[in-house]
């Protein structure tokens, strides 16, 4: 039997921007994750998927050629050049990572399927592969990805990433103590990226700015992240914040949860991943954490959990 795990992510700074070419930060959350476990089956069986926390079973010869489990197997047979008959195996796979809130459920699946499946099958593939394999099943997920998803989960590292240009994990000095707030509302990440488009279509030199001065905020918070100065980190997330708004893609329900957060002594807050919902994150101390937590669930919040970044 084989075992693997990839963590949840949330984006610090950049999102949107990034699919436009603009740097972004993206760091991994490791108290939630996905699991995937491949056991070997008598000869003949095939391969069955099982997503347990969806009560779901499928055979890989019947499922949908866009079903996102069976692509992701199809994706890493093919990264590992199989050529022989499926597998005679049954992946099961399980997450604690919530889905559609902005945390890349869907990428962390994917990759410990894809680390798990080729380990059993006797190849190690290395981080940028395992990635690049997800990547191809994240174009299922939502059109145009710009790819930070898969390669901050992959990696495991906090990323500072320009589409198809600059790439770096980098470490922090200092542990970032987070709450990550989970407004409830389910987020389409493909319809949020979707509906940014054709807003920068009809009006590219205003977003085109937007995108410009969030790719700054990355720049300018990477340094800040890596020294630990978590006042000047605090007031680019609030920027940030603005800056999603100005897009269209905050709601009335994150915009209530990030003033609860600053009210309560936050540092900064914004929404990570696509907006519309999803998870609101802020940047706290000891001191401010458990006001910060009590403010967000009084604003509403599903769950509130408190993270610490390292
Ligand atoms: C999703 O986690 C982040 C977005 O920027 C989309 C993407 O980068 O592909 C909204």
């Amino acid at each position: 039997m084989t075992i693997a795990t990839a963590p949840a992510k949330i984006i610090l700074f950049g999102e949107h921007a990034v699919v436009y070419g603009r740097a972004a930060i993206a760091v991994p959350i490791t108290h939630v994750q996905a699991t995937a476990t491949v056991q070997d089956e008598p000869p003949g069986s095939g391969c069955t998927i099982v997503a347990a926390d969806l009560n779901s079973t499928a055979r890989l010869a019947d499922a949908a050629s866009d079903d996102p489990l069976a692509t992701a197997v199809r994706k890493t047979l093919a990264r590992l050049a199989w050529d022989g008959p499926e597998p005679d195996v049954t992946i099961t796979l399980r997450s604690t990572i919530p889905i559609a809130s902005g945390m890349g459920s869907g990428a962390a699946v994917s990759t410990a399927l894809v680390r798990a499946l080729s380990a059993h099958l006797g190849t190690l593939l290395n981080d940028d592969i395992v990635s690049a394999t997800v990547f191809e099943v994240e174009k299922l997920y939502h059109g145009t990805p710009s790819g930070i998803d898969n390669m901050v989960i992959a990696h495991a590292r906090p990323l500072f990433f320009v589409r198809n240009k600059f790439i770096e994990t980098f470490l922090l000095k200092v542990p970032l103590n987070m709450v990550i707030a989970d407004t409830g509302i389910r987020s389409s990440t493909k319809a949020v990226v979707g509906d940014v488009r054709a807003a920068w279509e009809a009006n590219p030199e205003r977003y085109d700015n937007l995108f410009k001065a969030m790719g700054q905020i990355s720049v300018m918070g990477r340094p800040a992240l890596e020294n630990g100065e978590h006042a000047a980190l605090g007031a680019l997330m609030d920027g940030n914040q603005w800056l999603l708004s100005q897009l269209g893609v905050s709601s009335s329900q994150v915009d209530r949860l990030v003033l609860a957060a600053q009210r309560a002594g936050a540092m900064g807050a914004k929404l990570s991943g696509a907006g519309r919902g999803g998870s609101v994150i802020a940047l706290v101390n000891k001191e401010t954490q458990n006001a910060v937590t009590e403010a967000m669930l009084q604003a509403g919040a599903k769950s509130v959990t408190l993270t610490v970044i390292s």
